[in-house]
Protein backbone atom coordinates (compact mmCIF):
# COMPACT_ATOMS: atom_id res chain seq x y z
CA UNK A 1 0.00 0.00 0.00
CA UNK A 2 1.48 2.73 -0.66
CA UNK A 3 0.20 5.24 1.77
CA UNK A 4 2.83 8.32 1.23
CA UNK A 5 1.11 8.57 -2.10
CA UNK A 6 -2.39 9.10 -0.36
CA UNK A 7 -0.94 11.76 2.18
CA UNK A 8 0.31 13.89 -0.65
CA UNK A 9 -2.63 13.59 -2.62
CA UNK A 10 -4.80 15.31 0.58
CA UNK A 11 -2.11 17.90 1.34
CA UNK A 12 -2.46 19.18 -2.69
CA UNK A 13 -6.42 18.42 -3.18
CA UNK A 14 -6.54 20.12 0.23
CA UNK A 15 -4.41 22.83 -1.34
CA UNK A 16 -6.41 23.22 -4.51
CA UNK A 17 -9.71 23.34 -2.66
CA UNK A 18 -8.63 26.23 -0.65
CA UNK A 19 -7.81 28.18 -3.37
CA UNK A 20 -11.59 27.49 -5.84
CA UNK A 21 -13.36 28.19 -2.68
CA UNK A 22 -14.40 29.97 0.32
CA UNK A 23 -16.63 27.86 2.31
CA UNK A 24 -13.81 26.81 4.46
CA UNK A 25 -16.24 25.24 6.99
CA UNK A 26 -17.39 22.68 4.35
CA UNK A 27 -13.56 22.31 3.83
CA UNK A 28 -12.69 21.65 7.30
CA UNK A 29 -15.69 18.97 7.30
CA UNK A 30 -14.67 17.36 4.62
CA UNK A 31 -11.09 16.52 6.12
CA UNK A 32 -11.04 17.03 9.45
CA UNK A 33 -14.92 15.84 10.26
CA UNK A 34 -15.43 12.69 11.82
CA UNK A 35 -15.78 11.00 8.94
CA UNK A 36 -13.34 13.01 6.69
CA UNK A 37 -10.33 12.54 5.20
CA UNK A 38 -7.17 12.19 7.89
CA UNK A 39 -9.93 10.17 9.79
CA UNK A 40 -10.23 7.42 7.10
CA UNK A 41 -6.84 7.93 7.01
CA UNK A 42 -6.37 6.80 10.42
CA UNK A 43 -8.63 3.69 10.37
CA UNK A 44 -6.74 2.35 7.32
CA UNK A 45 -3.49 1.85 9.80
CA UNK A 46 -5.39 -1.69 10.38
CA UNK A 47 -4.40 -2.48 6.93
CA UNK A 48 -0.36 -1.25 6.75
CA UNK A 49 1.86 -3.99 7.51
CA UNK A 50 2.65 -4.23 11.41
CA UNK A 51 6.74 -2.86 11.22
CA UNK A 52 5.62 0.15 9.00
CA UNK A 53 2.65 1.09 11.34
CA UNK A 54 4.27 3.52 13.57
CA UNK A 55 5.80 5.55 11.05
CA UNK A 56 2.26 5.40 9.21
CA UNK A 57 0.58 6.73 12.05
CA UNK A 58 3.48 9.48 12.78
CA UNK A 59 3.01 10.77 9.19
CA UNK A 60 -0.76 10.66 9.47
CA UNK A 61 -0.65 13.08 12.50
CA UNK A 62 1.97 15.23 10.83
CA UNK A 63 -0.59 15.48 7.57
CA UNK A 64 -3.44 15.90 10.51
CA UNK A 65 -1.10 19.34 11.89
CA UNK A 66 -0.45 20.90 8.69
CA UNK A 67 -4.10 20.39 7.56
CA UNK A 68 -5.31 22.02 10.36
CA UNK A 69 -2.25 24.44 9.79
CA UNK A 70 -3.76 25.41 6.12
CA UNK A 71 -7.45 25.74 7.71
CA UNK A 72 -6.82 27.72 9.99
CA UNK A 73 -4.56 30.23 7.84
CA UNK A 74 -7.69 30.04 5.44
CA UNK A 75 -9.94 31.05 8.25
CA UNK A 76 -7.69 34.18 9.40
CA UNK A 77 -7.52 35.31 6.05
CA UNK A 78 -11.25 34.97 4.69
CA UNK A 79 -11.70 36.36 8.00
CA UNK A 80 -9.90 39.43 7.31
CA UNK A 81 -11.01 40.04 3.72
CA UNK A 82 -14.58 40.09 5.48
CA UNK A 83 -13.86 42.61 7.71
CA UNK A 84 -12.03 44.57 4.88
CA UNK A 85 -14.91 43.99 2.69
CA UNK A 86 -17.49 45.51 5.39
CA UNK A 87 -15.04 48.49 6.11
CA UNK A 88 -14.42 49.44 2.35
CA UNK A 89 -18.92 49.49 2.46
CA UNK A 90 -19.87 52.70 3.69
CA UNK A 91 -22.70 53.57 6.31
CA UNK A 92 -24.20 56.42 7.15
CA UNK A 93 -24.16 56.09 11.12
CA UNK A 94 -26.51 58.50 12.30
CA UNK A 95 -29.13 57.53 9.88
CA UNK A 96 -28.14 54.15 12.26
CA UNK A 97 -28.75 55.87 15.66
CA UNK A 98 -31.89 58.17 14.21
CA UNK A 99 -33.24 54.78 13.36
CA UNK A 100 -32.43 52.96 16.77
CA UNK A 101 -32.41 55.78 19.08
CA UNK A 102 -35.66 57.34 18.25
CA UNK A 103 -36.26 61.17 18.24
CA UNK A 104 -37.15 64.00 20.70
CA UNK A 105 -41.19 63.23 22.35
CA UNK A 106 -43.21 66.10 20.24
CA UNK A 107 -44.16 67.44 23.58
CA UNK A 108 -40.35 67.97 24.25
CA UNK A 109 -39.94 69.57 20.87
CA UNK A 110 -42.81 71.60 21.74
CA UNK A 111 -41.24 72.84 24.95
CA UNK A 112 -38.57 73.36 23.49
CA UNK A 113 -40.16 75.49 20.64
CA UNK A 114 -42.02 77.87 23.42
CA UNK A 115 -38.70 78.54 25.51
CA UNK A 116 -37.54 79.17 22.44
CA UNK A 117 -40.06 81.72 20.99
CA UNK A 118 -40.72 83.38 24.60
CA UNK A 119 -36.35 83.89 24.90
CA UNK A 120 -37.01 86.00 22.09
CA UNK A 121 -39.38 88.01 22.96
CA UNK A 122 -36.50 88.55 26.77
CA UNK A 123 -38.14 86.01 28.97
CA UNK A 124 -36.14 83.76 31.17
CA UNK A 125 -37.05 79.65 31.32
CA UNK A 126 -37.64 78.30 34.89
CA UNK A 127 -39.03 75.10 35.23
CA UNK A 128 -41.00 73.86 38.22
CA UNK A 129 -40.64 71.23 41.03
CA UNK A 130 -42.40 68.54 40.23
CA UNK A 131 -43.88 68.24 43.84
CA UNK A 132 -44.09 70.82 45.80
CA UNK A 133 -46.14 72.28 48.79
CA UNK A 134 -50.04 72.92 49.25
CA UNK A 135 -48.90 76.72 49.92
CA UNK A 136 -46.88 77.23 46.34
CA UNK A 137 -50.08 75.19 44.33
CA UNK A 138 -52.84 77.15 45.96
CA UNK A 139 -52.29 79.67 49.39
CA UNK A 140 -49.89 81.67 47.22
CA UNK A 141 -52.05 81.75 44.30
CA UNK A 142 -54.63 83.41 46.36
CA UNK A 143 -56.69 80.34 47.41
CA UNK A 144 -56.16 80.15 51.61
CA UNK A 145 -57.32 76.94 52.93
CA UNK A 146 -60.71 77.62 52.94
CA UNK A 147 -61.38 78.68 49.06
CA UNK A 148 -63.72 76.81 47.57
CA UNK A 149 -61.82 76.76 44.17
CA UNK A 150 -58.71 74.19 46.10
CA UNK A 151 -61.28 71.43 46.18
CA UNK A 152 -61.74 71.76 41.92
CA UNK A 153 -58.46 71.09 41.35
CA UNK A 154 -58.08 66.95 41.03
CA UNK A 155 -55.21 66.64 43.72
CA UNK A 156 -52.68 64.10 44.03
CA UNK A 157 -51.36 64.16 47.65
CA UNK A 158 -48.16 62.48 49.01
CA UNK A 159 -47.78 61.09 52.63
CA UNK A 160 -46.20 64.31 53.64
CA UNK A 161 -49.14 66.16 52.85
CA UNK A 162 -47.09 67.92 49.59
CA UNK A 163 -48.77 68.09 46.08
CA UNK A 164 -47.32 66.68 42.28
CA UNK A 165 -48.07 69.98 41.03
CA UNK A 166 -51.59 70.46 39.62
CA UNK A 167 -50.45 73.85 37.38
CA UNK A 168 -47.23 75.70 36.66
CA UNK A 169 -48.71 78.44 38.54
CA UNK A 170 -47.13 77.13 41.62
CA UNK A 171 -43.77 78.43 40.24
CA UNK A 172 -45.52 82.08 40.57
CA UNK A 173 -44.65 82.53 44.25
CA UNK A 174 -41.04 81.34 43.80
CA UNK A 175 -40.09 83.70 40.82
CA UNK A 176 -41.50 86.69 42.64
CA UNK A 177 -39.84 86.39 45.48
CA UNK A 178 -36.49 85.54 44.17
CA UNK A 179 -36.41 87.93 41.50
CA UNK A 180 -36.45 91.85 41.44
CA UNK A 181 -39.19 93.36 38.81
CA UNK A 182 -39.04 93.58 35.82
CA UNK A 183 -40.00 89.86 35.90
CA UNK A 184 -40.37 87.94 32.48
CA UNK A 185 -40.60 85.03 32.72
CA UNK A 186 -41.81 81.63 31.14
CA UNK A 187 -42.82 77.37 33.41
CA UNK A 188 -43.03 74.81 31.05
CA UNK A 189 -43.64 71.35 33.12
CA UNK A 190 -45.41 68.26 33.73
CA UNK A 191 -48.49 68.84 36.11
CA UNK A 192 -50.79 66.10 37.98
CA UNK A 193 -54.24 65.73 38.67
CA UNK A 194 -56.46 62.68 40.28
CA UNK A 195 -59.48 62.74 37.31
CA UNK A 196 -60.42 59.73 35.14
CA UNK A 197 -58.63 60.07 32.12
CA UNK A 198 -60.54 60.20 28.49
CA UNK A 199 -60.05 62.06 25.17
CA UNK A 200 -59.42 64.67 26.14
CA UNK A 201 -58.25 64.44 30.14
CA UNK A 202 -55.05 63.05 31.40
CA UNK A 203 -53.89 62.30 34.93
CA UNK A 204 -49.89 63.28 33.65
CA UNK A 205 -49.92 66.41 31.02
CA UNK A 206 -47.56 69.61 30.47
CA UNK A 207 -48.37 72.71 30.98
CA UNK A 208 -46.61 76.11 30.00
CA UNK A 209 -46.86 79.71 32.57
CA UNK A 210 -46.34 82.93 31.75
CA UNK A 211 -45.26 85.96 34.54
CA UNK A 212 -44.55 89.45 33.61
CA UNK A 213 -44.21 92.38 36.29
CA UNK A 214 -43.14 95.55 36.14
CA UNK A 215 -44.26 99.44 35.83
CA UNK A 216 -46.81 100.05 34.17
CA UNK A 217 -47.58 96.76 32.74
CA UNK A 218 -51.53 96.88 31.36
CA UNK A 219 -54.01 94.11 29.72
CA UNK A 220 -53.40 95.10 26.34
CA UNK A 221 -49.48 94.20 26.94
CA UNK A 222 -50.38 90.67 27.99
CA UNK A 223 -52.60 90.45 24.63
CA UNK A 224 -49.79 91.36 22.11
CA UNK A 225 -47.69 89.21 23.88
CA UNK A 226 -49.99 86.56 23.44
CA UNK A 227 -50.73 87.13 19.86
CA UNK A 228 -47.01 87.35 18.74
CA UNK A 229 -46.39 84.06 20.80
CA UNK A 230 -49.68 82.26 19.21
CA UNK A 231 -48.70 83.64 15.81
CA UNK A 232 -45.13 82.70 16.05
CA UNK A 233 -46.14 78.86 17.42
CA UNK A 234 -48.81 78.06 14.46
CA UNK A 235 -46.59 80.50 12.09
CA UNK A 236 -48.92 82.74 10.02
CA UNK A 237 -50.60 85.87 11.77
CA UNK A 238 -52.96 84.49 14.05
CA UNK A 239 -56.47 86.85 15.37
CA UNK A 240 -56.80 86.25 18.93
CA UNK A 241 -59.77 87.44 21.76
CA UNK A 242 -59.51 87.13 25.30
CA UNK A 243 -63.04 86.61 26.86
CA UNK A 244 -64.21 86.97 30.66
CA UNK A 245 -63.21 84.06 33.26
CA UNK A 246 -62.25 83.86 36.58
CA UNK A 247 -59.08 82.66 38.31
CA UNK A 248 -58.40 83.07 42.16
CA UNK A 249 -54.33 84.22 40.84
CA UNK A 250 -56.07 87.00 38.42
CA UNK A 251 -58.21 89.65 38.21
CA UNK A 252 -59.67 90.78 35.82
CA UNK A 253 -58.97 86.79 34.27
CA UNK A 254 -59.74 86.04 30.90
CA UNK A 255 -59.64 82.52 28.41
CA UNK A 256 -57.78 83.50 25.38
CA UNK A 257 -58.92 82.39 22.15
CA UNK A 258 -57.87 81.95 18.79
CA UNK A 259 -59.44 82.44 15.22
CA UNK A 260 -59.18 79.24 13.41
CA UNK A 261 -60.93 78.42 10.26
CA UNK A 262 -60.72 75.54 8.06
CA UNK A 263 -62.24 73.09 10.24
CA UNK A 264 -61.14 69.23 10.47
CA UNK A 265 -63.26 66.54 12.45
CA UNK A 266 -60.85 67.17 15.57
CA UNK A 267 -60.61 70.77 15.11
CA UNK A 268 -64.74 71.03 15.22
CA UNK A 269 -65.05 69.37 18.16
CA UNK A 270 -62.68 71.44 20.33
CA UNK A 271 -64.50 74.96 18.81
CA UNK A 272 -68.09 73.78 19.04
CA UNK A 273 -68.69 75.37 15.62
CA UNK A 274 -67.71 78.47 16.74
CA UNK A 275 -64.53 79.29 14.77
CA UNK A 276 -62.77 80.37 17.97
CA UNK A 277 -60.36 77.97 20.01
CA UNK A 278 -59.99 78.52 23.58
CA UNK A 279 -55.92 77.81 24.75
CA UNK A 280 -55.83 79.49 27.58
CA UNK A 281 -56.40 81.38 31.01
CA UNK A 282 -54.70 84.43 31.36
CA UNK A 283 -55.11 87.72 33.51
CA UNK A 284 -53.44 90.85 35.28
CA UNK A 285 -52.06 88.91 38.19
CA UNK A 286 -54.07 89.59 41.45
CA UNK A 287 -52.72 92.08 43.87
CA UNK A 288 -52.99 89.39 46.98
CA UNK A 289 -50.69 87.34 44.43
CA UNK A 290 -47.72 90.29 44.03
CA UNK A 291 -47.92 91.04 48.16
CA UNK A 292 -47.38 87.45 48.48
CA UNK A 293 -44.30 87.58 46.46
CA UNK A 294 -43.13 90.61 48.46
CA UNK A 295 -43.48 92.55 45.59
CA UNK A 296 -46.09 95.90 45.92
CA UNK A 297 -49.16 95.96 43.66
CA UNK A 298 -49.34 99.43 44.30
CA UNK A 299 -46.25 100.40 42.41
CA UNK A 300 -45.93 97.42 39.83
CA UNK A 301 -48.44 95.30 38.49
CA UNK A 302 -48.24 92.34 36.20
CA UNK A 303 -50.13 89.47 33.68
CA UNK A 304 -49.82 85.89 34.13
CA UNK A 305 -51.23 83.38 31.66
CA UNK A 306 -51.29 79.23 31.81
CA UNK A 307 -52.47 76.66 29.71
CA UNK A 308 -51.26 72.71 28.39
CA UNK A 309 -49.09 72.10 25.92
CA UNK A 310 -50.79 69.00 24.60
CA UNK A 311 -53.63 71.42 23.96
CA UNK A 312 -51.28 73.49 21.40
CA UNK A 313 -50.02 70.06 19.84
CA UNK A 314 -53.74 68.70 19.44
CA UNK A 315 -54.65 71.93 17.49
CA UNK A 316 -51.43 72.66 15.35
CA UNK A 317 -51.95 68.44 14.11
CA UNK A 318 -55.94 67.79 14.72
CA UNK A 319 -54.67 65.20 17.08
CA UNK A 320 -57.57 63.73 18.87
CA UNK A 321 -56.87 61.92 21.36
CA UNK A 322 -54.93 63.05 24.44
CA UNK A 323 -53.55 60.21 25.76
CA UNK A 324 -51.24 59.46 22.60
CA UNK A 325 -48.71 61.77 24.42
CA UNK A 326 -48.26 58.96 27.20
CA UNK A 327 -48.80 55.93 25.44
CA UNK A 328 -45.30 55.59 23.66
CA UNK A 329 -47.06 54.30 20.60
CA UNK A 330 -44.27 54.48 18.25
CA UNK A 331 -46.55 54.43 15.12
CA UNK A 332 -47.90 57.46 16.45
CA UNK A 333 -44.60 59.44 17.80
CA UNK A 334 -42.84 58.45 14.32
CA UNK A 335 -44.99 61.02 12.57
CA UNK A 336 -43.46 64.07 14.68
N1 LIG B 1 -53.31 77.48 36.42
C1 LIG B 1 -54.45 77.50 35.54
C2 LIG B 1 -54.92 76.07 35.29
O1 LIG B 1 -54.21 75.16 35.55
C3 LIG B 1 -54.14 78.15 34.25
C4 LIG B 1 -53.95 79.62 34.37
C5 LIG B 1 -55.04 80.46 34.20
C6 LIG B 1 -52.71 80.16 34.67
C7 LIG B 1 -54.90 81.82 34.30
C8 LIG B 1 -52.56 81.54 34.78
C9 LIG B 1 -53.67 82.36 34.59
O2 LIG B 1 -51.39 82.11 35.07
O3 LIG B 1 -53.52 83.71 34.68
O4 LIG B 1 -56.00 75.87 34.81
Amino acid sequence: MNYQTDIDDILSSLKTSLEGSSDIASIKLEYLGRKGKINSLMSKIKEVPEKERKSYGEKVNETKLKVEELITKAEESGNKKKIEEENNTWSDVSVVIRKEMGSLHPITQTKWLIEDIFQRMGFQVEYPFEIDSTDNNFTFVNMPPSHPARSSWDTFFTDAGDVPIVHTSSMQNRILKNNKPPIYAVVPGRCFRNESTDSRHEHTFTQFEGIVVDKGIRFTDMIGVLKTFFSEYFERDVEVMVTPDMFPFVEPGGMIQVRWEGQSEAIKKITKGTGWLEIMGCGMIHPNVLSMGNIDPDVYSGFAFGGGIERLLLIKYGIEDIRLFEKGDLKFLRQF
